[in-house]
C-alpha cells in the first residue's frame, strides 16, 4: 500500500496541479475538446462500474473507488497506483483522445486499473468542476447559448401565463439562465449532480424521491443536454419515464422542453427523429414545438397523462455506417 505521507504530498500536488488547469476563459474549441472528453471518461466510468457490479454481485452506490478500498486494499492499492502514474505523466495539452473501451473482457485488476487511470485524468484536467466551467462557456450568450432561451421564446409566443407555475431544471449549470430569470415561473427548483452555486440542489434527478403529492410535482421540466450526458441507454429511457412522474397530472397538460446534440438525433446508429418521436408518445409526449440548429435539436412537449402500459424500445441498428454514433435511448 502507499504509505499514508506518500498519499498526502500526491494528494498536494493533485491540487496544484488541478488548479493550473483552471483556466477562466477556455478557447471554444478546447472547451468542446475538453467536454468530449469528459463525456468519454464518465462513460467508461459508468461501464466498468457496471462490469465491478456485475463481478462482485453487489450495487456501488456512488463512488467505485471507496467501493474496491473497502472491499480489497489490493486492487484499492492498483487503481491508485494507475490514478498517480496518470496524474504524473498525462500530458492534458495534447488534445484528448475520444475513446471509449470496451470493457467486457476486462477481468478485475484491469477494471481497477482503468478506473484509476479514469480519475487520475479526471483530476488530472482540474476536476468535473472545469468540465461543467466549459460547459457553462459553452453555453454563454456569446456564444449563443443558454438553450433556455428557445424554451422562453416558445412559451411566450405560446402565451404561457399560469399562476404559480413551477418548474423544475435538470442539470442546472446557471441559475440566471432564462427560464430563471424570464418571469413566467413564481418558483425554479434547480437540480444538478454537481453544484455550482447555492440556489442550485446538489442531486442525482434519479435519487429525487417521487413526489407524493401535486405540491411535489411541476408546471414544466427542462431537460437540456442532459439524457445525452447520462452513460447508459437504460439509465437514459428510465429517466425519461422518471419525468412523467414529476409533472402535475392535473395542471394544464404540463410542459417538457428537452435538447440534445443534434448528432444523437441525425448521426446515430441506433436512434433518429422517428425513434424519439415513437419513444416521446409513448410516454405521453406531444411535440408542440421542434427546432434544430447547426449543433442541436430542441423540442417542447406537452405531457397528454398517457404512459403507455408496453414500452419495448430496445437497442436496435437502424442506420449502417462506420462514421455514426452509437447514442440510443433504451425502455423496455
Ligand atoms: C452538458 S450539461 C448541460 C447543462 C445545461 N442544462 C445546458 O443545457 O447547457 C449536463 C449537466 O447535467 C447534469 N446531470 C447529468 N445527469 C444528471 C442527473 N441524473 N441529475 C442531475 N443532473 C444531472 C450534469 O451534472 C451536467 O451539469
Amino acid at each position: 500500500m502507499l504509505s499514508r505521507n506518500k498519499k498526502k504530498g500526491l494528494l498536494a500536488g493533485r491540487r496544484a496541479l488541478s488548479s493550473q488547469n483552471k483556466q477562466k476563459v477556455l478557447k471554444p474549441l478546447r472547451a468542446r475538446q475538453l467536454i468530449r472528453r469528459f463525456h468519454v471518461l464518465l462513460k467508461n466510468k459508468t461501464q466498468l462500474t457496471k462490469r465491478l457490479e456485475k463481478i462482485w454481485k453487489c450495487k456501488i452506490e456512488s463512488d467505485p473507488a471507496r467501493y474496491i478500498k473497502e472491499h480489497n486494499p489490493d486492487l484499492f492499492e492498483r487503481f491508485e497506483q494507475a490514478r498517480i502514474h496518470t496524474l504524473e505523466t498525462l500530458l492534458v495539452n495534447k488534445p484528448p483522445p475520444s475513446t471509449v473501451i470496451n470493457t467486457n473482457s476486462f477481468q478485475l485488476d484491469r477494471i481497477c486499473e482503468e478506473l484509476g487511470r479514469i480519475e487520475g485524468e479526471i483530476e488530472k484536467r482540474g476536476g468535473l468542476e472545469v468540465y461543467q466551467a466549459a460547459s457553462v462557456q459553452g453555453q454563454s450568450s456569446q456564444r449563443g447559448g443558454d438553450s433556455s432561451k428557445k424554451l422562453v421564446e416558445w412559451l411566450k409566443d405560446l402565451g404561457y401565463n399560469k399562476d404559480n407555475a413551477v418548474a423544475l431544471e435538470i442539470g442546472c449549470l446557471n441559475s440566471r439562465n432564462l427560464v430563471s430569470t424570464c418571469g413566467l415561473f413564481s418558483k425554479v427548483v434547480k437540480i444538478d449532480l454537481h453544484s455550482q452555486e447555492p440556489d442550485i440542489l446538489e442531486q442525482d434527478f434519479m435519487e429525487r424521491p417521487l413526489p407524493k403529492s401535486a405540491a411535489e410535482q411541476f408546471d414544466l421540466i427542462s431537460c437540456s443536454l442532459v439524457v445525452n450526458f447520462v452513460p447508459d441507454p437504460h439509465l437514459r429511457g428510465q429517466m425519461m419515464h422518471r419525468i412523467t412522474q414529476f409533472l402535475k397530472p392535473h395542471s394544464q397538460k404540463p410542459y417538457l422542453f428537452f435538447v440534445l446534440p443534434l448528432p444523437c438525433i441525425v448521426n446515430s446508429r441506433y436512434f433518429d427523429e422517428n425513434r424519439l418521436s415513437e419513444l416521446m408518445g409513448a410516454l405521453g409526449f406531444k411535440c408542440i414545438r421542434h427546432y434544430q440548429s447547426h449543433k442541436l435539436a430542441y423540442y417542447l412537449y406537452q405531457w397528454e397523462r398517457r404512459v403507455s402500459e408496453k414500452l419495448n424500445f430496445p437497442k436496435k441498428e437502424l442506420h449502417k455506417g462506420t462514421k455514426r454514433n452509437n447514442f440510443c435511448i433504451v425502455m423496455s
